[in-house]
């Protein structure tokens, strides 16, 4: 047995890997590796894949994040708001397309203040739907009104526990808040997501390894990995590195191993750098996807980075295609909220 497969045996065991571990399986070429993740995907949480309907509502944002195509001092994207009464009408088309959970995402945009989003989350949730937030740093009792209010889930990735790296990328933000907020929302009681990018400039394999170690020790209920894309009116514009899918798809696969029952999207970013990526990460690993249902001009605005896939095409359709990409390879859609541990 090569070292690579007696370290995949001990983890489909224990689900536990030292960072040298983790590192060694980053290096390969990720060829055994899925064929494990893709095996404790199933064993785990089953063929069904849980849908999840993304509403951008807002892309406007006080932070300067520099890979995001969102950051406030790029000038040449056009802001939109969405007013709440509409972000209420498109859960509602979710709702109809048979959405079982509605995702709440945008920039840092303090317009939506506390009464406003626990109005919106209110209505919402008069229908039998859960609700996951991706509205970024807030303070803790803005955490537990929303709460309290009706969300049950909330999205905010590290990016990187690399903090000299952290500190480049978002020079006018702070890493131990970031931390502070995603225990607050565990310590609260919403399910809790965080994951990073891949690809950054300066990123080692040694901070993706401390990246995978920090969703373990977060106890974190949903994961995403999005490879990092050059945003050409950022300060990381350039070349596309292809080779930050198969090193977020490594990264993905080893998350799965020791968190074997939690929520793995399949990311749209996967896609839009690779035609087969969501599939390919279902088959990784990945048990969610987030199909876009806001049907609006405003959808291709919310650019945070260039060439996004389903730009143009309705939330009907995306529903159609992506259960028909599922069925394809033998999964099905599945049929109810999906919490963690829910298959
Ligand atoms: N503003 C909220 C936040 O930052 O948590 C939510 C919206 S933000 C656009 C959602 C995610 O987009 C971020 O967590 C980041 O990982 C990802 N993102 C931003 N720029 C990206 C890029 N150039 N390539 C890939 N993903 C990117
Ligand atoms: Fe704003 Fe989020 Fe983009 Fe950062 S990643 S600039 S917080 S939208
Ligand atoms: Fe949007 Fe296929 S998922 S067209």
């Amino acid at each position: 047995m090569t070292s690579l497969n007696k370290i995949l045996e001990k983890t489909y065991e224990k689900h536990s890997l030292t960072k040298s571990e983790i590192i060694e399986l980053l290096n390969s070429d990720g060829k055994e590796l899925y064929k494990y993740s893709d095996r404790v995907r199933q064993e785990n949480v089953g063929d069904g894949v849980h849908l999840r309907g993304l509403i951008e509502f807002s892309n406007i944002c006080k932070c300067s994040c520099k890979y995001c195509g969102l950051r406030s001092p790029n000038n040449r994207a056009d802001r939109y708001r969405l007013e709440p009464d509409d972000i209420i009408k498109y859960a509602q088309n979710g709702v109809e397309l048979g959405y079982k959970t509605v995702v709440l995402q945008s920039g840092e945009d303090n317009y939506y203040d506390t009464d406003k989003l626990c109005h919106i989350i209110s209505e919402i949730k008069k229908n039998d739907i859960a609700i996951t937030l991706s509205i970024g740093e807030r303070t803790r009792e803005e955490y537990q009104a929303f709460k309290d209010a009706g969300a049950d889930r909330y999205l905010l990735r590290i990016e990187t526990t690399d903090k000299e790296l952290y500190k480049f990328l978002h020079p006018h933000m702070d890493f131990n808040n970031r931390v502070r907020c995603l225990k607050d929302i565990k310590d609260i009681g919403y399910e809790v997501g965080t994951g990073c990018l891949v690809g950054l400039p300066n990123q080692t394999i040694d901070s993706l390894a401390d990246d995978i170690l920090f969703f373990k020790s977060l106890g974190a209920d949903m994961v995403g990995i999005g490879p990092f894309i050059p945003h050409p009116e950022t300060p990381l514009k350039g070349e596309l590195n292809p080779k930050n899918f198969d090193m977020a798809l490594k990264v993905m696969a080893i998350t799965r191993l020791i968190l074997p029952d939690i929520n793995i999207p399949a990311t749209t970013a996967m896609e839009t750098i690779n035609p087969m990526g969501r599939i390919i990460a279902l088959q990784s690993g990945a048990n969610v996807v987030m199909p876009n249902i806001l049907d609006s001009e405003y959808k291709v605005k919310y650019e945070i980075y260039p060439n996004k896939i389903c730009l143009n095409e309705h939330s009907g359709k995306c529903r159609n295609c992506i259960e028909g990409k599922i069925n394809s390879i033998g999964r099905y859609v599945s049929s109810t909220k999906g919490f963690h541990g829910e298959k």
